[in-house]
């Protein structure tokens, strides 16, 4: 039995994990694995309730679990507030004192959607399929900050910090997943300008040495952010520090057709892992029934295959949401994509029946 904590947050965030509750609760009558579900409030849900974004109660019951699935936070009521007590404060928090340093971002375009991407078919090519590897834990996110009020002016500042063995750890991580896909690794960084990049690059090309499986090269983030839109199937994976990572795989998004078909895993060196769609709480369409639950469905997916090794399930889930997809079914945000717009709930039917049919 695996204990998960299901943490909904702000905006949308309810709807799209009770979706992926219903999935995981198919996954456990097809393929007889238990699942308790433990639920917290995060955000600025919890700043209502308790004051701050994140209690540690709800801190205990993340640590006490297996596996944490994480909707999504923020929203213009809770925006006047300062930084510490911001609803993002939540999953900062959580990456941070779970120590889950590496991110992964996979950008799959789905054939169903070719067309809901402003991208033309001709540029996305037939087989897009990108890993993100982001660095979570470190960089401008978690380096020294502050405003200073001078005389006449006021200076504010966020420093870009990494260690080496920050880079390492993570860097590890995506040769392994690059040794074990295409053999593709990129490091993208911004080495003509930033001290941190050369260290990034001096670690990384030291370590491609017990590598050699893997074809290494380099790109600063400028150029990848066209080259992302330009050409995309020469990625394979990418390897990025922080805030790099948050600015590029939206922009991947894109690619996908929408930023709700993008889910991610968040590991460390110790469980439990983290799981969250990497798109916000669209505050604008909570409530409606538009939002699109994939993104949180593939993240649940990516929950059995890295925290409880289930690979059949996880496999079974990405098969039924690309059944729904083929048969036309989609979410208001899939455009062209969608023969059928239906609501968040109903999508969750639709891919729910598919769980396991072949
Ligand atoms: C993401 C989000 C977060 C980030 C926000 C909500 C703090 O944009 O997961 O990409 O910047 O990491
Ligand atoms: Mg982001």
């Amino acid at each position: 039995m695996f204990t998960i904590a299901l943490l909904p947050g702000d905006g949308i965030g309810p709807e799209i994990i009770s979706e992926a509750e219903k999935i995981l609760n198919a996954v456990e009558h097809i393929f007889n694995i238990k699942f308790q579900f433990v639920e917290g409030l995060v955000g600025g849900a919890s700043i209502d309730a308790h004051g701050v974004p994140l209690t540690e109660e709800v801190l205990q019951l993340c640590k006490n679990s297996d596996a944490i699935l994480f909707g999504a936070v923020g929203g213009p009521k809770w925006d006047h507030l300062p930084k510490e007590k911001r609803p993002e404060q939540a999953i900062l928090k959580l990456r941070k004192d779970l120590n889950l340093y590496a991110n992964l971002r996979p950008v799959v375009l789905f054939k169903a959607l070719a067309d809901a991407s402003p991208i033309k078919q001709e540029f996305l090519g037939d087989d897009l399929d990108i890993m993100i590897v982001r660095e979570l834990t470190g960089g401008l996110y978690f380096g020294k900050k502050g405003k200073e009020e001078g005389q006449n002016h006021v200076t504010a500042f966020d420093t870009m910090e990494y260690t080496d063995d920050q880079i390492r750890r993570v860097a590890r991580l995506a040769f392994n997943i690059a040794r074990n896909r295409k053999g593709h690794l990129t490091l993208v960084d911004k080495s003509n300008v930033l001290e941190t990049s050369r260290l990034w690059r001096a670690i990384v090309s030291e370590m491609a040495a017990d590598y050699p499986h893997v074809k290494l090269n380099y790109m600063y983030v400028d150029n990848c952010s066209m080259q992302l839109i330009l050409n995309p199937a020469q990625f394979d994976v990418i390897l990025t520090e922080n805030t790099f990572g948050d600015i590029l795989s939206d922009e991947a998004s894109v690619l996908t057709g929408s930023i709700g078909m993008l889910p991610s895993a968040s590991l460390g060196d110790e469980k439990p892992y983290l799981y969250e769609p990497i798109h916000g709480s669209a505050p604008d369409i909570a409530g409606t029934g538009k939002a699109n639950p994939i993104a949180c469905i593939l993240s649940a997916a990516m929950m059995l295959e890295y925290s409880f090794g289930e690979k059949s399930a996880s496999k079974a889930i990405i098969n039924a949401v690309n059944k729904v997809l083929d048969e036309g079914y989609g979410t208001f945000d899939l455009r062209a994509g969608a023969k059928h717009v239906v609501s968040t709930s109903e999508i969750g039917d639709i891919i729910k029946k598919y769980i396991g049919i072949d």
